[in-house]
């Protein structure tokens, strides 16, 4: 069926992929065309979780070039950007140069800094400024995404989730996307168990709420199928290749909502994140463990993984909270409008409503 054309998405997607087991160490080759010796340097922000491992002493680091470790402990705040960003401009002031790419090493968290970063390091102001749709103008400088996690989507997508000092919304733009996406399924092992599941499921939730979504279309259908049973392999039939499929099926979640959209359980688990400070992952999982009544069969095949899985989420999360921390849940919730139409359709206000959402959030 045909539709309006001020509805189709012109999607800028991903560049350069790489993908297979040990491709990390074509990274040197794959740089090598972006350095523009001797007057530039690569930025590599490395999650502090591998400080001192053997993937640190694999990165193909030249004379110039700066490794600087990330700690992800928190989700990526607007303000840590910033400070990134000044201390890499200082280093290329004080020594004459400039940057020619930077690479993210780790999770969403870690990947989504290099985004953010490299958007900062040719965009004036602070990285708040840009918090929501298109407002970035210049082009980002290079910059490479390689995943230690997968299931969050952030190689593939066009934000860059930041936590500001009023909300917590990405940077979505063209030039958010990466250039260049490393996608080593080996760089997988050992991430522990419970956060690779958490991780994992953020892939499963983003094709259940993009598969049973308003805006669904065949593109967003074709990958959301696919990485859906991904997810049901890697984490109900489990086989040796199983962080190769989880890697693809995190692409593929990527790719779905790229083109359609999340729906309740991402939109609740903002909230949870911004006053409670639950990462991305588990907060999906928590929140998403009390939408029965909106994504029935996910909701089942979540719980058959979690059994499998072992996985026991943390209870009662919200009981000690103020009312004050309740609102400001469902404000920060309720900002995300495009989630909420896509679960519920152009009427939603009838049926979210602000005692609605809190119902839910007492749940958790
Ligand atoms: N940009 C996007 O499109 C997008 C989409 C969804 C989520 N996100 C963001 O991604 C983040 C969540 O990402 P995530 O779930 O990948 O987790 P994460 O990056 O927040 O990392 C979670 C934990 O796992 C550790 N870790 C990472 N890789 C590891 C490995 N291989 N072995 C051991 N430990 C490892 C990290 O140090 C951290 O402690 C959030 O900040 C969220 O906002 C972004
Ligand atoms: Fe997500």
């Amino acid at each position: 069926m045909r539709k309006e054309i001020d509805m189709f998405r012109n999607f800028k997607m991903v560049s350069k992929v790489v993908f297979g087991r040990g491709c990390f160490d074509q990274l040197a080759d794959i740089l090598a065309p972006h350095r523009h010796a001797p007057s530039g340097f690569m930025v590599f922000l490395l999650d502090d979780v591998f400080s001192g491992s053997a993937l640190e002493s694999r990165i193909p680091l030249e004379q110039w070039d700066a490794l600087i470790p990330v700690n992800v402990d928190d989700e990526p705040k607007t303000a840590t950007v910033d400070a990134l960003t000044r201390r890499i401009k200082d280093m290329a002031e004080t020594g004459g140069k400039t940057v020619d790419g930077v690479i993210g090493m780790g999770g969403g968290s870690a990947m989504d800094l290099a985004k953010a970063v490299s958007l900062m390091l040719a965009n004036p102001g602070s990285a708040a400024d840009y918090q929501g749709w298109d407002l970035i103008q210049q082009p980002a400088v290079y910059h490479v995404g390689i995943p230690t996690l997968a299931g969050t989507g952030a190689e593939v997508s066009r934000t860059t989730v930041l936590t500001g000092p009023e909300k917590k919304l990405g940077i979505n733009s063209d030039h958010t996307v990466f250039d260049q996406v490393v996608l080593d399924p080996e760089l997988l092992a050992g991430a522990p168990a419970d956060q690779r599941f958490y991780t994992g499921m953020d892939c499963y939730i983003h094709c259940i709420e993009s598969l049973t979504g308003t805006y669904l279309n065949t593109f967003s259908q074709a990958y959301g199928e696919k990485a859906l049973d991904l997810c049901r392999e890697v984490f109900l039939h489990p086989t040796a290749d199983a962080d190769d499929k989880l890697m693809m099926a995190s692409y593929c979640g990527g790719m779905s909502i790229a083109y359609s959209q999340v729906g309740i359980c991402h939109a609740l688990s903002y909230g949870l994140s911004f006053v409670l400070g639950l990462h991305h992952g588990i907060g999906n999982c928590v929140a998403f463990d009390v939408l029965g009544e909106y994504y029935p069969e996910g909701v089942e095949g979540f719980r058959k993984m979690m059994d499998l899985q072992k996985i026991a989420l943390p209870k009662g999360l919200t009981a000690g909270l103020t009312s004050d921390q309740v609102e400001k849940m469902v404000d920060v919730s309720l900002v995300l409008e495009p989630l909420w139409e896509n679960a519920l359709g152009k009427d939603w206000r009838n049926t979210m409503t602000r005692d609605r959402i809190t119902e839910l959030y007492l749940k958790i």
